[in-house]
């Protein structure tokens, strides 16, 4: 028997990744560049253990089983398994697969990168398979071959099509991650039909592929290396507004920010103004919750605006969430500039950094399954 247990990332995009020029094998259209977030604070998490004693194979997913035969798992469990030594007895047993998000899934953050991400880095370890995989990764999840490197990671469209690390974490370690959490219970479709959409119908996808995301490639990597926050906001915000351009030209549109993003979207520019500089940058994925980049010595000031703009319900217990910082009111001459939206807008807030890619656990009351291969949590996480 073999078991092994992993955690993988969450990645954001500041240049963003929308439509493949290859669906099947999942080819972007341009490439796209991200930071992966601590593993403390988000991650998946997945137990794999390969047995001669198992009857079947099985997927668990946050405590439910799943279909072991949905496409992307099977290639993903088959290029692993390809790459590995065909000599090894355990590349022919029967795998239980176990894989949790500690954060709730239903929050429309990217759990699908940071998950099949984890899943390709656990095979790996698995069946001793060394190298390049974020290729395999990306089969499961284009954003998950991000996922597959801590710190700033490049996705290249062209060639192999592989994800490479930019710089690692401790480049610029005074970044730091405000998600805002929308609370918003529309149900939203799935990237995947999403950008498959835009391709076909979207007149301007091909011009943002061609045209503007290889210069902003090249300036957004120039930002990066020399921590020129300036910059690196500028175009963090310019190309989430870009996507989400492009998302409305879909057609039917894809509509994925609401009033309460947008209203964050206005905020953070009037923080910027007040400020007299880029201070804060916002980027929105497939869902209406902002990912807020800042540096660390803005997050109280800036979450004190966010806490005066979106009044929150109830004493503010469990609505702060990751890594701690002083809580101190909005500066008076802001506050005249901002009307407070209605309570409850947004859920919550979580506050991270960039960290570490993916990694084993080495204590086995890490395991998610037990030594029979069942999961020790079913249906325990929140939907
Ligand atoms: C908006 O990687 O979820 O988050 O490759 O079809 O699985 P598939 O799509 P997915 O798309 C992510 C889109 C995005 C932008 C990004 O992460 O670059």
């Amino acid at each position: 028997m073999k078991i092994v247990t992993c955690v993988a990332p969450v990645n954001i995009a500041v240049i963003k990744y929308w439509g493949k020029s290859n669906d099947e094998l999942i080819i972007p259209l341009n490439d796209s560049i991200s930071a992966s977030l601590s593993t403390d604070v988000m991650c998946a998490k997945t137990t794999i253990m390969a047995s001669p004693l198992l009857n079947e194979s099985a997927f668990w997913l946050n405590g439910a089983k799943q279909d072991m035969n949905s496409p992307r798992l099977a290639r993903c469990l088959k290029k692993v398994r390809e790459r590995a030594d065909p000599s090894l007895p355990e590349a022919s047993w029967n795998v239980v697969i176990c894989s949790e998000n500690n954060f709730p899934t239903a929050a429309g953050l990217a759990s699908s990168a940071a998950g099949f991400a984890c899943l390709v880095y656990a095979l790996a370890v698995l069946y001793g398979v060394e190298g390049e995989i974020s290729d395999v990764a990306r089969q499961g999840s284009g954003s998950a071959c991000r996922s597959m490197y801590g710190g700033w990671v490049r996705w290249h469209c062209q060639g192999d099509s592989i994800a490479r690390q930019l710089k690692g974490p401790a480049h610029w370690p005074e970044m730091r991650v405000l998600i805002l959490v929308v609370n918003d219970a529309t149900k939203k479709h799935s990237s995947t039909l999403g950008m498959k959409r835009s391709v076909d119908t979207s007149s301007l996808i091909g011009y943002r592929a061609e045209k503007v995301v290889p210069d902003r490639i090249r300036d957004m990597e120039g930002a990066i290396f020399a921590k020129d926050f300036e910059t690196f906001a500028e175009l963090t915000m310019r190309d989430s507004n870009q996507f989400h351009a492009i998302c409305l030209d879909t057609y039917p549109p894809c509509v994925y920010m609401n009033d309460t993003s947008h209203a964050i979207v206005d905020l953070v520019h009037r923080y910027n103004e007040f400020r007299g500089r880029n201070a804060a940058c916002y980027t929105f994925d497939a869902g209406p919750n902002a990912c807020v980049f800042l540096l660390e010595q803005e997050v109280s000031s800036f979450a004190g605006a966010v806490d005066y703009a979106f009044p929150r319900v109830g004493d503010g217990a469990d609505y702060y969430k990751g890594l701690g910082f002083e809580r101190v009111p909005i500066e008076g001459g802001l506050a005249e500039t901002l009307t407070p939206a209605e309570q409850g807008k947004l859920k919550y807030m979580i506050h991270t950094e960039v960290g570490e890619g993916p990694r084993v656990l080495e204590n086995s009351d890490d395991h998610l399954l037990t030594v029979d291969g069942l999961p020790k949590a079913l249906g325990l996480v929140p939907a």
